[in-house]
């Protein structure tokens, strides 16, 4: 039996080797014990799905004589949802035809088209540092150069891209607004720049941008990348946060000149994506739902991330740091340089408190004294609670080591 299997995984294919499983796909695997207090999905509240609404619309989706939501359909999507994307960007943003939208299997699937039809073998990929495990993942089957982007407390520092010869690489990978893992929100003007950039080297930009409606202020979103440089942007939308991620219902805009070539590796991926979620999702949306639906999630989390800056402000010890974000579901985290992450998240561990060590959202060169703290699905009683028992922790370990008192440039 051992020598079968030992047989068949040589079978497995070159760029199948080198995929490991997502880190925070295995964490939380261990993190299904009631008692274990959570902050490593970087999952929505289940607290915060619309579920009077989302149950309405699937009746109204399948609907009797509704056999068209059973059937195989166009691999483009379901038209009416593409033309109510298209008409919400337009009156937001750049205009956007209906034919630029092309509905995807949430956007974890335009990864891995972007990847088929963008990068060859040893093309480079410009990222931010840190960045998305689960684009870097994805796009790491097809095999290639990850070139990491100066990045700060406010994203990527777009004059930086100008020393990694963007009129070289396949496509910049980029999140704008809230970015998973740091929180940052990109700056007006970093995105008139890595607009400007991109037009003049011809780079692709793919523009991530599952967060924007999760802005804490609840005020006007900045504007996209896209809609500065629409020949040069891919951008990526997703129900997942402001509906339901089970759906798994996300989108991209491509420009005209690569409409084409999206469709057909999608229709080889998997013909289209679910005909019943896309008239779901459509269902829901067409009244307005997300017009009293999204500012009442964007409090909801401001709660949430206001409970746990409260608890770090309360009982993290000197020399630990972290981001206040404007938005979305997460609290990057800083530990003395000597403290790595993904021990201190075995004692955690123990003490039943979960997060994502940093390393995996590093492209290459990975830093391990960062954590990903999620404020998403966890009680205000238990943030506190479990944010205390990590700080106690974080304290032992700072009093196990000798102080090191040399500047780390890269923190
Ligand atoms: C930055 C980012 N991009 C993309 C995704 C994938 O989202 P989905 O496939 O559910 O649309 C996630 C999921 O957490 C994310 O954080």
């Amino acid at each position: 039996m051992a020598n079968t299997l030992f047989h068949a995984e040589r079978r497995i294919a070159q760029r199948a080797r080198s995929l490991n499983s997502s880190a925070i796909r295995e964490i939380l695997k261990l993190t299904e014990r009631p008692e274990m207090i959570s902050f490593a999905g970087g999952i929505p509240s289940p607290a915060s799905f619309p579920l009077a609404a989302l149950r309405d619309a699937s009746a109204r989706a399948t609907h009797a004589s509704s056999a068209d939501a059973f059937q195989y359909s166009a691999t483009e999507g379901y038209a009416p949802l593409r033309e109510w994307i298209a008409r919400e960007h337009s009156s937001r943003q750049h205009p956007v035809a209906p034919s630029n939208v092309l509905i995807t299997s949430g956007s974890q699937q335009a990864f891995d088209l972007i990847g088929k039809v963008l990068v060859d073998p040893q093309s480079a990929v410009l990222v931010e540092r840190p960045s998305y495990p689960g684009a870097l993942q994805s796009l790491s089957l097809y095999e290639p150069e990850f070139v990491s982007v100066q990045t700060d407390e406010h994203g990527m520092v777009s004059k930086a891209l100008e020393y990694v010869e963007p009129e070289r690489a396949a496509l910049l990978y980029l999140q704008p607004n809230f970015q998973n893992p740091t929180g940052a929100r990109l700056p007006i003007q970093r995105r008139r720049k890595i607009a400007e950039i991109a037009q003049r080297t011809r780079l692709i930009v793919v523009e991530d941008d599952p967060y924007a409606a999760l802005a804490f202020d609840g005020g006007q979103s900045l504007p996209t990348i896209h809609s500065m440089a629409p020949d040069n942007v891919i951008y990526l939308g997703s129900f997942s946060k402001v509906l339901a991620p089970g759906l798994r219902v996300g989108y991209m805009i491509v420009p005209g000149a690569l409409q084409k070539k999206f469709v057909q590796v999608k229709q080889a991926a998997d013909l289209h994506s679910s005909t019943l979620s896309q008239r779901i999702v459509y269902e829901s949306v067409r009244g307005g739902l997300l017009a009293t639906h999204v500012p009442r999630l964007a409090s909801f989390y401001r709660e949430q991330c206001a409970a746990m800056l409260s608890a770090l402000d309360a009982h993290m010890p000197e020399g630990v740091h972290w981001n206040v974000p404007e938005g979305g579901m997460f609290i990057w985290l800083a530990l003395p340089p000597d403290i790595d992450s993904a021990a201190l998240l075995e004692d955690a561990l123990a003490l039943n408190v979960a997060f994502v060590p940093g390393a995996p959202f590093f492209a290459r060169d990975p830093l391990h004294h960062f954590l990903r703290l999620s404020f998403a699905t966890v009680s205000p009683q238990q943030i506190d609670c479990g944010i205390e028992r990590l700080a106690a922790l974080i304290n032992a370990y700072s009093r196990a080591f000798t102080p090191v008192f040399d500047l780390d440039l890269d923190r």
